[in-house]
């Protein structure tokens, strides 16, 4: 049963910072993280949100954080064992909020890229190659790359576009140990989920990954392999030479583009039936990946 949307959460007492889509909550050496249906595109958040779509990305990175075999952040899921403060809807909660291990952030976004799309499509036009690694001739854009690839960025600051940077200068960061870990299991990961998003008939043309320090141990941290933090493609009618369709943003692109918006003042309110094309493509994503039925559908 859909639910309402939430597009902003309070949870009394406790300090709060918010992100485009998430609201972060700080419990000392626990945060909790709460998707929230907030949606982005063309670097605005806009004023309608998606209902449930924190869930999906929530249920998403949950499906594969308890796949992986790796040292990750989540502690709990259920609501109902995280100890919240009297008085808050549980049911808003529920599916879109996790316990997490707080850590210390490496200030580096572990991009991993299989197809030649976005900020790499233009490196490679005006260099012929991605993040400073060499790349055959003649690729297309959206083009599947010989191999998937590193490109590391730092985290920009609010409203500002990442940085990608190299390997080397990864390295200068976060020291040859750290930046060596990272990226191996950030390739790992991506082999991983892009195997299983395929089965689904989903293409995984690129993601983001974060790590944060604990005790000393290295853990994947943030959201993991969504389409907030990924593209997404639909694998049938995959065709290089152009951009592709989004699986999920598409309707709300394409909707917004013939708006007659221009992307420099705050953005219109979507329709309804943009609204809800959108949200189905996004349980359609959730679904197809993790092989269950959605719970809120
Ligand atoms: N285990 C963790 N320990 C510490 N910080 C974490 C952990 N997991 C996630 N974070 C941080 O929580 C924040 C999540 O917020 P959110 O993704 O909404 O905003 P953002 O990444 O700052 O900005 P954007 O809206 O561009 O994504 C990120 O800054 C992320 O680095
Ligand atoms: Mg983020």
């Amino acid at each position: 049963m859909a639910t309402a949307a939430v597009v902003e959460t309070h949870l009394p007492g406790l300090p709060c910072t918010r992100g485009k889509v998430r609201d972060v909550y700080d419990l000392g050496d626990r945060l909790l993280l709460v998707s929230t249906d907030r949606i982005s595109a063309f670097d605005w958040v806009l004023p309608t949100p998606i209902p449930d779509k924190g869930r999906v990305l929530t249920q998403l990175s949950n499906y594969w954080f308890n796949r992986l075999d790796l040292p990750h952040h989540l502690l709990e899921t259920d609501v109902r064992q995280m100890d919240l403060p009297a008085g808050v809807d549980l049911d808003a909660l529920a599916g879109r909020t996790v316990l997490v291990q707080k850590t210390k952030v490496a200030p580096i976004e572990c991009v991993v890229r299989a197809y030649l799309s976005g900020s790499a499509w233009k490196e490679y036009q005006a260099t012929g190659g991605v993040a400073g690694i060499s790349m055959p001739t003649g690729l297309e854009e959206s083009e599947r790359l010989p191999a998937p690839i590193f490109t590391p960025a730092t985290k920009a600051a609010q409203g500002q576009h990442d940085e990608n940077i190299t390997y080397a200068e990864m390295q200068n960061i976060v020291g040859l140990e750290l930046a060596e870990k990272m990226r191996e299991r950030s390739l790992d990961v991506y082999a991983h989920g892009a195997q299983r998003a395929m089965e689904a008939g989903i293409i995984l043309a690129d993601t983001k990954f974060e790590f944060g320090l604990a005790g000393g141990e290295l853990l994947l941290i943030d959201e993991v392999m969504t389409p907030d933090s990924s593209r997404f493609w639909p694998a049938d009618g995959y065709r290089p030479g152009r951009p592709q369709p989004s699986f999920d943003k598409q309707f709300v692109r394409d909707w917004l583009s013939g708006s007659g918006w221009d992307k420099n003042s705050p953005p219109p309110e979507l329709p309804p039936d943009v609204v809800a094309q959108t949200r189905a493509k996004y349980i359609e994503a959730c679904q197809r990946i993790t092989g269950e039925p959605f719970p809120w559908a």
